[in-house]
């Protein structure tokens, strides 16, 4: 364990284990709906989740990324705005959002409506993580990994200033370390 965290609250295992589940889930949904989705991650806490998700999607999925203004420390700031857009076209395809977490819910509120005015015909959304105490928007994830306590968590994609993405784990730091 990296010596700044003071526990872990999901394992490598478990998370695994889960997206696997997830994917199979998700699969068998757009399968009955007879639909493709573009998968699109948010930069950059996504990405750990999604590498792991589309390794176990049995559908032709094509992926991109989106880049939205999130946190600064440990609160948001509250104002999404785009830094990197899509390269690939929505207009009457549907869309898998791939999140890292729901927190506020915010982002994912604000992202659904860019996607939507885009002409994306439906929306979906799977997030790793969702902390649903913190909600200040009503939305929802339509699939999620694990619900978290109301605690600041990171690694697998969530970090602290940038720093502990690459944890293969979501843990909780030490109080030290946010000084
Ligand atoms: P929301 O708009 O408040 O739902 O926040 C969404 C984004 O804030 C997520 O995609 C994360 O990047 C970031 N975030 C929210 N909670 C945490 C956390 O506990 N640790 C690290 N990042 C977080």
């Amino acid at each position: 364990m990296h010596q700044d965290i003071k526990k872990i609250l999901v394992t490598e295992e478990e998370i695994i284990k889960r997206t696997d589940e997830l994917a199979r889930q998700i699969c068998e949904d757009y399968r009955k709906e007879g639909k493709l989705p573009l998968v699109v991650g948010l930069l950059k806490g996504s990405v750990p989740f999604l590498a792991e998700l589309i390794k176990h999607m049995d559908l032709d999925i094509c992926f991109d990324f989106m880049d939205v203004s999130s946190y600064e420390g440990t609160e948001s700031i509250g104002d999404v705005k785009i830094n990197l857009d899509l390269h690939a076209s929505v207009k009457d395809g549907s869309v898998l959002l791939v999140e890292d977490i729901v927190d506020t819910g915010r982002t994912l509120k604000e992202v659904k409506r860019m996607l939507k005015n885009k002409g994306a015909s439906d929306v979906k959304v799977v997030s790793l993580l969702d902390k649903p105490d913190r909600r200040v928007v009503e939305i929802e994830a339509d699939y999620v990994g694990f619900v978290v306590p109301n605690e600041f968590v990171v690694g697998y994609g969530l970090d602290y200033n940038q720093k502990y993405r690459n944890l293969p784990y979501v843990g909780v730091l030490k109080d030290e370390i946010y000084g």
